[in-house]
């Protein structure tokens, strides 16, 4: 959450730190500022809203833009106050002398506060933020240094925090801190740059040292000094960055949304080649580091993650109990953090996430390690702080997904984890090679690309449906099984980008409490794969219409008993009961985007939500 950039060099800084904030909208977009290091004085700019209006606002200064080669930013994703113009960052001291952005939560504000407003501070935003630029100003009036003005700061200060301060009597450097949250130092010639993420700098270098947590610098046009909270000179090292310049394009499509939700049948492709050949042979992980041994010793999984990441563990939990017969349990990890978890050395965890930053989820991750447990992290950025944590890795490779709706990255994560199970499954018994299911299933996998084509390719049904329910104002999804997750993710989908209130729900659970609130103007989508909770979910589906419940149902085959039954059936093709998550989700997806479609909604950019959520 929040997005930081800081330049120091020869260029326009506020041109830099523009384009970087760009990069770096998916973090937040409420409000965004920059300070511009001026002669003798520093400029601060700010607007509430989109980062085209900070836009609007740099392109009124020109002469000040024109001059300035070092500045900081910040775009971002509001925690303590509103998204105002006086809440975006930066923050000053009484005097404007020094400024600061950050990005994370001070958990002892207040108590900060309360002492530095008795020394003559006085406060003007609502935000836990400001603490920040009172308190290093206090340390730099009594050590005229401001990296040991920063240090003396971050040791007073419990919670998370990447800062980036300048101070207007030290215009050759910028000041950064790191912990809990990300930071990265681009490295140029001549020029060096700071960023909470590797494609607000890629354009200009392709070189950067990562903060570690703990760490402050001192970064100036052609140095880096790191140092340690003792003020121990530190050498991180230099490392390439594995990224080439993002070229965001929509390619034709009205938002990012659809087009990801397109690119899910080559993301397919893409997460099943070079690990499952065809339907006979073994699957190839090479980046998971467990040994036949090891494998074999795991007596439970859990798995760790939030959101839509959540949602692709619950149905691996289906999975790897139906395969390899190891109990898994599947948490949020924002639940997992604060109790007394049981995690040992025969504990598999399994982390996912699509930005690999989500703080919940690392801060867990941290704890099972402790505990001795080995930790597989799926994420789409093998560059994050989770994959740096991870014993070993799969990345999902589903390339950068640019709208704040998880989609391609979740079909990624689903089919890792497919591959997962059965990379498990054949350690645990080789003989598993010849069950005719798993045979059944690496052919379906490598079927699926082109039935999600399908998908796809035919929409007109879906946008139909989607104009047709458009202005209902809650919906309930439901069904059994392994695709009650594909229910909850389905769900998710619609309040995320139309702020319908729509609800997941298992279809056996409906009867036990929710069928209370049904009546006509509350459709029922119900998951209908031909399986084993096929008749069940179809009573829970009557039971629903007894109560004059609209009903849309998601089926893979057609049964006569649909059609008296239903109002509007989606069909997607053929495919086994284990398998359709995969499948089924592409028509939610679909739904969900066309009703915020139909809706107007700001779908890429829903309001209130940020893509990486690095805050507990
Ligand atoms: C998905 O559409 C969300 N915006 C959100 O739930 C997301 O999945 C969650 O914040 C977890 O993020 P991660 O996968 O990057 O860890």
């Amino acid at each position: 959450m929040c997005g930081i950039v800081g330049y120091i060099g020869n260029s326009k800084a506020s041109e830099v730190l523009l384009k970087g904030l760009s990069y770096l909208e998916y973090r937040g977009y409420d409000s965004s500022g920059v300070a511009l290091m001026a002669k003798n004085k520093i400029e601060i700019f700010k607007a509430p809203g989109k980062l085209n209006n900070l836009r609007d606002v740099l392109s009124s200064v020109q002469d000040i833009c024109n001059k300035s080669t070092c500045g900081i930013g910040h775009i971002r994703w509001a925690t303590h106050g509103l998204p105002t113009e006086l809440n975006a960052h930066p923050h000053t001291c009484n005097c404007g002398s020094l400024v600061v952005v950050h990005n994370g939560i001070i958990e002892n504000y207040k108590e900060l506060k309360a002492e530095l407003e008795k020394c003559g501070c006085e406060f003007k935003s609502q935000t836990d933020s400001e603490v920040a630029a009172h308190l290093i100003a206090h340390e730099f009036s009594k050590c005229k240094d401001l990296l040991k003005a920063m240090t003396s700061a971050v040791k007073k200060i419990n919670g998370a925090y990447a800062f980036c301060a300048m101070h207007r009597t030290l215009p050759d450097r910028i000041i950064v801190a790191r912990k809990n949250a990300p930071l990265i130092i681009g490295v140029g010639e001549g020029e060096n740059f700071i960023a909470s993420d590797i494609p607000a700098i890629i354009e200009y270098t392709k070189k950067a040292i990562y903060l570690n947590d703990n760490q402050v610098a001192e970064v100036k046009k052609d140095s880096i000094k790191i140092t340690d909270l003792n003020g121990k000179i530190l050498e991180n090292k230099v490392e390439m960055l594995p990224f080439e310049p993002v070229a965001l394009s929509k390619m034709g499509y009205k938002h990012y949304m659809l087009k990801e939700i397109h690119e899910q049948s080559d993301v397919a492709r893409n997460v099943l080649s070079g690990k499952l050949k065809d339907s006979k042979s073994q699957i190839t992980l090479q980046d998971v580091k467990l040994s036949e041994n090891e494998i074999k010793n795991i007596k439970r999984i859990q798995i760790i993650a939030c959101g839509t990441s959540l949602h692709a563990g619950l149905v691996g939990k289906y999975i790897l109990e139906k395969f390899a017969k190891i109990p898994t349990d599947v948490e949020a990890s924002s639940e997992y953090i604060y109790r007394d978890t049981i995690a040992d050395n025969n504990t598999l965890v399994i982390g996912i996430s699509q930005s690999g930053e989500t703080a919940d989820t690392i801060t867990a991750i941290k704890q099972v390690k402790e505990k001795g447990s080995h930790v597989v992290i799926i994420t789409n950025r093998p560059d994050s702080t989770m994959a740096r944590l991870a014993d070993s890795l799969l990345p999902v490779n589903a390339g950068i997904e640019v709208s704040v709706a998880a989609t391609k990255s979740y079909m990624a994560q689903l089919l890792s984890l497919y591959l997962l199970t059965m990379f498990i499954t054949q350690k645990i018994n080789p003989e598993t090679i010849k069950d005719k299911e798993i045979i059944s299933l690496k052919q379906e996998l490598l079927e699926l690309p082109n039935k999600i084509e399908t998908v796809t390719n035919d929409t007109e049904k879906i946008k139909a449906v989607a104009k047709k329910y458009s202005s209902f104002k809650d919906f309930i999804f439901i069904a059994r099984g392994i695709n009650y997750p594909t229910s909850l993710e389905g769900a998710l989908k619609l309040k995320e980008i139309s702020y319908i209130n729509a609800t997941g729900y298992s279809a056996g659970e409906l009867k036990h409490g929710p069928i209370a609130m049904l009546d006509e103007t509350m459709p029922v989508l119900a998951i209908l794969n031909k399986g084993l909770v096929y008749d069940k979910v179809m009573s829970n589906c009557e039971e629903a219409k007894a109560r004059q419940a609209k009903l849309i149902g998601v089926s893979n085959f057609i049964d006569k008993k649909h059609k008296d039954l239903f109002d509007d059936v989606l069909l997607i093709p053929d495919i086994s009961d284990t398998l359709s998550p995969a499948l089924n989700i592409v028509v939610l997806q679909l739904l969900a985007y066309y009703i915020a479609e139909y809706l107007g909604k700001d779908v890429d950019q829903p309001r209130n939500l940020a893509k990486s959520v690095t805050v507990e």
